[in-house]
Formats: C-alpha cells, structure tokens, sequence
C-alpha cells in the first residue's frame, strides 16, 4: 500500500467515524445548551387567558369557521321525529308541501292562522323543523350551484346553529325581504304576541339581517292560560 492511498483511507476512515458520531455530538452540545440556559421563572398556567376554543363547521369534507355573530350559539337540541313532530296543515303551506313543526307550536299557528284569515289576511308557511344534517344539505345543495360559504352564512345559520333545529320556528311566505311589505307581516306585528309567536332577526337587531319571515313560538309556563 503507498502513502497516497495509506493517507486517502485515513481520511476516509476519519469522514465515516465523524458522520456516524456526529449527531451524538450535536445531541450532547445542544443538550449541554439548554441545561446551561437559566430556565424562566415558572409561570402560572391559571394566568394566562385560555384562547376561545375555534368554532367551525364542517360541510361536504371541507372545514369553515363559524361567522362571529354565531360563535357560542351552537344548539344543543337533538334531532325531532314524530309523533312530537306534527305536520301543519297543508292548506296553510306555500304549495300544500309537509312541514313538521312541535305538536304546541303546530296548534298556535293554526289557531293564529284562523284569526289572521278572519281579519283576511293569509299565512303561509314556507320551512318549519330542519334538522342539522337538512341545514347542511341546503349548504350543500347552494354551494354546488355556486354560492360561497362565506356568502350564505350571512342568511343561512350554519348547521347546528339554526333555531329551526327546535320545531318551533316558522318561515313565512315568501322567505324573503319581500314578507316585510305584505299585510301578513303588518298583521303578524300586531298580533303574533297573542299566539306567543315573535321574530327572531327583527330590523335593526345587533347581530343578523333582518328576518321578517322567521317567527319563533314561545311560551313560558306563566304565559299557558293566557295564549288563546
Ligand atoms: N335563516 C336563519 C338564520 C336560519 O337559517 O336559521
Ligand atoms: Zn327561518
């Protein structure tokens, strides 16, 4: 063996032993680092503000935030079926469809409904009960013809926040801002209470659009011998 290749082999030798104790070396300054560091002083975990848990909802495979005018209104209402769910007579839907709301709720609106045809003013109902899984399927079904999430949740709850999860909401006919000109919600203004149904969304509310078609049936204990 020459001294050429004697010498080229020790520094092979030298290459090989640095690559496979080099990481070791690394390990042990850079363990030898941090104990050197000062460690902070402690810091006590109640202190620190926990940050909000994120809201988000998850439509189609794909995750979205939840809008800030929703955050922390998630229901926690289990899904409804018959027989607590009642179908509201046909005659008193848009286009005679089957709408489900609560058996309490289904009576007042009728009830309501009566006297409103009496004063000759119709009432028709466009949406009562939706589920969480139909509220995702309307996302669904907009998105696919274009629509944005972003878009909707401006008017449409995200599944799981919206109010007809509980079976005691109503959407008039038409569902749009057209309702707020009809004679239907002028009367509904006035007498609605007396069914112990109210608006949701009313014009200039802090948080949504107005809403003048989404009527919610409520009715406290107190309030049963009064409602007609
Ligand atoms: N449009 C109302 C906010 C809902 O979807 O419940
Ligand atoms: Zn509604």
């Amino acid at each position: 063996m020459n001294t050429v290749t004697h010498n080229t082999q020790n520094k092979k030798l030298l290459m090989t032993s640095l690559c496979r104790f080099m990481p070791l070396l690394f390990c042990i300054v850079s363990v030898g680092c941090v104990s050197a560091t000062p460690s902070p002083a402690p810091v006590a975990s109640a202190s620190i503000a926990a940050p909000a848990p994120e809201e988000t909802v998850t439509i189609d495979g794909t995750t979205y935030p939840v809008p800030e005018a929703w955050i922390g209104r998630k229901l926690n209402a289990p899904p409804l079926k018959t027989p607590a769910l009642v179908r509201i007579p046909p005659e008193l839907t848009k286009d005679q469809t089957d709408i489900y709301i609560l058996r309490e709720a289904r009576d007042a609106l009728v009830r309501m409904a009566a006297r409103a045809q009496e004063d000759g003013v119709s009432l028709r109902v466009d949406s009562g009960y939706r589920s969480a899984w139909y509220q995702r399927k309307i996302f669904i079904n907009l998105m696919k013809k274009g629509r944005s999430f972003e878009d909707l949740v401006r008017y449409v709850a995200p599944p799981g926040y919206s109010e007809h999860m509980l079976g005691t909401v109503v959407d008039f006919s038409p569902g749009n801002w057209r309702f707020a000109k009809t004679p239907a919600y002028t009367w509904l203004r006035e007498h609605a209470g007396e069914y112990a149904f109210s608006e949701t969304y009313p014009e200039n509310n802090r948080h949504h659009p107005w809403e003048s078609w989404h009527w919610r049936y409520r009715l406290p204990a107190s309030d049963r011998d009064r409602i007609k």
